[in-house]
């Protein structure tokens, strides 16, 4: 992949990882791509515009009120005139300035003055990339639509300290940028299209205090619905319980089991297309307990389930069918073959398939990897971030009705 004539925005925040950002410059320079970058005053406490500028070929940004700086370019051009803003490394001030929309220099009032597509690569010591009011600005970013990678664990720049909080290294930006800017779908990709989106696992009630789920943490699915609306789709997201936002620009719809899943994405139709991501629980439980189930004795509870009725399929062969159907696959072995089957077997158009064996750390993890498999084949992607995996998906979805209207 190579990012020849791609207009890369680089924000660099204050931290010690911004040495990191000269090299990342140049490797991006390398890839064809052109690099115009925003120095903050923290980040000038480390590297000096001079070398930004020796390295990008251009000169470096620095102050929104430099007079001259507002005269030559100003900050509504820097973001309009880019494919993708980066943002390396991205404090914890910077997060949770974006998190906010709060803008006090050059480069938040940059973050703040687009739409393009944002990247964030955050570095920070791990006392402060665990503390709750980072987790909470990073979950706001996730639902705004913006795409992280890293931070990776590791030694920290304060000696003897180890945990999460360094930046990635260039070369995985590099590929995070690489992703995004060839899965990207254009922003009206999806106008005047309706889609529905399931996501998150469902949760089946035992009794008034507990209930059978899975592990799925609706990020896939959310990152569908964003990108769907991001291309100007008008997203239903129905979602079982999850600890992430919802996203921006959706109407989400909140259930907990599978039945209610159903009615509500019964709901929404008619619609377009239907992406079914969530994770439903196969089985509920048979005569679910009005009070809570107590011990007796020695003898442990027997319960037995009921089959849950199959969104996906029920979607696929209703009288409303959309006109593409989508389904994922989450298989801990035999991936491919599993797929072809479920395919078939639930009538969809498309299955995504991806491997959620603990190994892979697809589960509650930011990265996926997927496999496309339609009835002419089967298309395997590198493995990218939720975001650019929804990003291409949209993409191909977009590609599909376009090619079937004409
Ligand atoms: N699905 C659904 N309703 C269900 C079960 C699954 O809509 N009751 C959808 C999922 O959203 C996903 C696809 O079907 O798009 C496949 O889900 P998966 O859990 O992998 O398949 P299952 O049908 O549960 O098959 P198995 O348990 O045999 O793997």
């Amino acid at each position: 992949m190579d990012l020849k004539d791609k207009r890369i925005l680089l924000v660099i925040g204050g931290g010690i990882a911004a040495y990191k950002s000269l090299d990342l410059i140049r490797r991006l320079r390398e890839r064809g791509a052109k690099v115009r970058a925003i120095l903050t005053a923290g980040g000038a406490e480390f590297i000096t515009p001079l070398s930004v500028a020796a390295i990008s070929g251009e000169r470096c940004f620095t102050e929104l009120f430099s007079h001259q700086d507002e005269f030559d370019i100003g900050h509504i051009r820097l973001s309009r005139e880019a494919d993708l803003i980066v943002v390396a490394p991205a404090t914890a001030d910077l997060i949770a300035k974006m998190a906010q929309g709060i803008t006090n220099d050059l480069a938040t009032a940059v973050l703040l003055a687009t739409d393009e597509r944002v990247l964030i690569a955050p570095a920070m010591n791990p006392m402060m990339w665990n503390h709750p009011a980072t987790k909470r600005n990073f979950a706001q970013l996730s639902a705004d639509g913006i795409v992280s990678v890293g931070p990776n664990a590791g030694e920290m720049a304060e000696r003897g300290e180890n945990g999460v909080g360094r930046m990635a290294e260039p070369l995985e930006i590099v590929a995070a940028i690489e992703g995004l800017l060839n899965e990207m779908p254009a922003p009206d990709a999806l106008r005047g299209t309706r889609m529905l989106v399931t996501s998150g696992p469902t949760r089946e009630p035992i009794d008034p205090v507990r209930y059978i789920s899975n592990r799925s943490s609706g990020r896939q699915g959310h990152a569908v619905a964003r990108a769907a609306a991001a291309a100007g789709a008008e997203v239903t997201l129905v979602s079982g319980p999850v600890e992430i936002p919802d996203p921006s620009g959706v109407k989400t719809i909140h259930v907990e089991t599978a039945a209610e899943m159903l009615s509500a994405a019964q709901a929404a139709l008619p619609v377009d297309v239907a992406v079914c991501a969530a994770a439903v629980a196969d089985w509920r439980v048979d005569a679910v307990a009005n009070e809570k189930v107590k011990k007796t004795g020695s003898r442990a509870p027997t319960l037995s389930f009921v089959e849950n009725p199959d969104i996906l399929a029920t979607l696929s062969h209703g009288k409303k069918r959309p006109r593409l159907v989508v389904g994922f696959a989450a298989e801990t072995e035999k991936l491919l073959e599993h797929a072809r089957e479920k395919l078939l077997r639930k009538g969809c158009d498309w299955i995504v398939a991806n491997d959620v064996s603990p190994k892979s750390g697809t589960f509650g993890g930011r990265n996926n990897q997927v496999h496309l498999v339609t009835s002419g084949g089967v298309e395997s992607w590198p493995v990218l971030s939720k975001e650019a995996v929804a990003d291409g998906l949209v993409r191909r979805i977009a590609s599909t009705l376009n090619e079937a209207r004409a």
